[in-house]
């Protein structure tokens, strides 16, 4: 959500700062804006619109290409529609001090008014331009910028990662954190701000992560921390784990599609150096020292939200069947607000891809502060999540642009089934149990290739489906999730409505919605209740309801009974979910671009949600 960079070194900044925001472009992508220190003077462009037009715009003024401090923001708006005055930055009445923020001022109506009866001019309808005035007004007490700003943040209520810019102070830039993530980085007589390191990551690995109620006044030779009290604190400087090439689309037409196409490898390095094939173990470091605590968990709490969630209520079917672990799955936007019953008996997993999830977040500290032991399911290291958690698991996926998320469901639901293992075996499963499940889980990553040598197929059925309106995705047990993740992804990418439901359920309402314009996937691969799920698809041909099925590759009746088969490898019944969603995945991918939507960017949404 909302994406922030500043440089401060001896580059030009221009090219360094747009590059930044078209990298974090995923995080919101309605609006975008820099500002400059330009000959002395604050030099601030912004518009409605990408990156893209906002770099058309500062090459066509000309001017400030010397620069060589700036910052710059692209938007996903809350307060104020996404128009060129309410782009960040925002600035004073004097402008001179401009700010980027990500996050919400909860309280910005009271300050507003009160520095309005003071004389401030305000010309946008966001919550961050009181942070500005705020600034100015603090500024002509405190004498210099980091001092202004940390006194004004003391009246502020809410969350942000935050940038201020100031021509009175043109050697440095000033950071702070509140909920929203925010990142140093250190280079050789330069230094950068972001809000995520793919932003900087071209021009330095060495980073350090600010915590909630940090500071940080940042120049091209150093920078210093302290809390918004005014203690020092010392930063640790780490090193990123990912390189460029990783954050780039390597020949593909979109993130998305590459991101599909990794998973044989994501799935395997979900796997490396975890699964001890011959013994039937799993090694997990993360959580070794938790064990105990969690095989004799009153029970174990899943919470994430979004497809994160789905991949709990996979984690569920997987730990109740496998480790007989008593297991639930909650929103953490409901969680947090439903004062939960929660003790120190309980082990509550985050499952989150950014790590920076604020409902997630927020789920986890209540969790927390009620004595449960705190896990966390993540891919971004060294985010909030992984850094406030007592012990877990990385997924290790590898960055993640496009905003539908695909190669981290895998390895979320890769790590569950590592996790389930793990627990089952300490729990007494027998050695040749565990290493058949090992076995199996070792073959993954070469039967979603298999999957993925079908992806034409796809392509031409999403080209004869591509106006439907509505669509029903169906599944049961473990895929039941999948239907819904399979749902999910075709909303969010190409605007078709759609539902997914457990198959069983369709007869108590969904059955009333089908004739023959609306399709209906089935996931319903050879196991226990297939011929349960095959009496679901006659009652949909029976309606001429259209059907595509993803099946077995060995299931020879399924083909007379649907439109369209799509076959994946059998395996176990729980580590299904993680071959038969990939077909799902493709599917929604070529009916956005049969539709011509923006895949990686889809409307309203952003890859990282760090505002309730
Ligand atoms: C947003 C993203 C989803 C993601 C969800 C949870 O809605 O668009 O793709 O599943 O947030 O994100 P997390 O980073 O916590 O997994």
């Amino acid at each position: 959500m909302c994406g922030i960079v500043g440089y401060i070194g001896p580059k030009q900044c221009i090219p360094v700062i747009l590059e930044g925001l078209r990298r974090l472009e995923y995080r919101g992508y309605d609006s975008a804006g820099i500002a400059v220190i330009d000959g002395g003077q604050l030099r601030v462009q912004k518009r409605a619109g990408k990156v893209a037009d906002l770099a058309q715009l500062v090459e066509r003024d000309g001017g400030s290409a010397s620069s060589t401090v700036g910052m710059g923001h692209t938007r996903w708006a809350t307060h104020g529609e996404p128009n060129d005055a309410n782009a960040h930055p925002h600035t004073d009445c004097s402008g001179t001090i401009a700010v980027i923020h990500n996050g919400i001022i909860e309280n910005y109506r009271s300050i507003k008014t009160k520095l309005i009866r003071d004389g401030h001019r305000f010309k946008s309808e966001t919550d961050t331009e009181v942070l500005a005035h705020l600034i100015e007004q603090t500024y002509r007490r405190a004498g210099d910028l980091f001092t202004a700003v940390r006194i004004a943040l003391r009246d502020v209520e809410g969350t942000y990662g935050l940038v201020v810019l100031s021509s009175r102070e043109p050697d440095n830039m000033i950071a702070a954190r509140m909920g929203s993530p925010l990142i140093v980085g250190v280079g050789e007589g330069e230094h950068l701000v972001a809000a995520d390191a793919a932003a900087i990551v071209e021009y330095t690995r060495h980073v350090a992560y600010l915590e909630d109620g940090e500071i940080a006044e940042i120049s091209a030779g150093g920078f210093r921390t302290t809390t918004i009290e005014d203690v020092t604190v010392d930063k640790e400087v780490h090193e990123l784990t990912f390189d460029l090439a990783q954050i780039e689309r390597g020949g593909y037409d979109h993130f998305m599609l590459k991101e599909i196409h990794e998973q044989p490898e994501t799935i395997r390095n979900a796997i490396r150096g975890r699964l001890l094939v011959e013994s039937g173990d799993v090694k997990l470091g993360g959580l070794s020292g938790v064990s105990e605590k969690i095989i004799h968990a009153r029970r174990v709490i899943l919470l994430g939200c979004g497809t994160s969630w789905h991949a709990g209520l996979v984690g569920e079917y997987m730990l109740e069947q496998i480790a007989r672990i008593p297991t639930e799955v909650e929103y953490a936007s409901e969680f947090r607000y439903r004062n939960p019953i929660v003790t120190s008996q309980d082990v509550v997993f985050a499952i989150s891809q950014s790590g920076e999830t604020a409902d997630t977040l927020a789920a986890l500290r209540l969790a927390k502060s009620k004595g449960a032991t705190a896990l966390g399911i993540v891919n971004v290291v060294g985010s909030t999540i992984a850094r406030e958690t007592e012990a877990g698991v990385y997924i290790h996926a590898g960055p993640e642009i496009g905003v539908a998320s695909t190669k981290a469901f895998t390895s979320q639901l890769t790590v569950l089934a590592l996790v389930t293992l793990f627990l089952a075996r300490a729990k007494g499963m027998s050695q040749k149990d565990g290493a058949v499940l090992a076995k199996e889980m070792q073959s993954l990553p070469d039967k979603a290739a298999r999957v993925l040598d079908h992806a034409d197929e796809l392509r031409s059925i999403a080209e004869q489906y591509k106006d439907a309106r509505n669509f029903l995705y169906l599944g049961r047990g473990a895929n039941f999730p999948v239907a819904l993740e399979g749902a999910l992804k075709l909303k969010e990418i190409s605007y078709i409505h759609a539902e997914g439901y457990p198959a069983a359920e369709m007869k108590h309402g969904p059955i009333a919605l089908i004739d023959e314009h609306m399709p209906v996937v089935f996931v319903v691969p050879k196991d226990a209740i297939y011929e349960k799920v095959a009496s679901n698809i006659q009652e949909v041909r029976a309606r001429k309801g259209r059907i595509i099925a993803v099946a077995n590759e060995d299931d020879e009746e399924i083909a007379k009974m649907v439109d369209h088969v799509i076959r994946v490898p059998h395996t176990f019944g729980f580590f299904g979910p993680i071959l038969n969603i990939i077909p799902l995945q493709l599917l929604s991918y070529w009916m956005a671009v049969s539709r011509g939507t923006n895949v990686d960017q889809p409307r309203n949404l952003a890859k990282s949600v760090t505002v309730e």
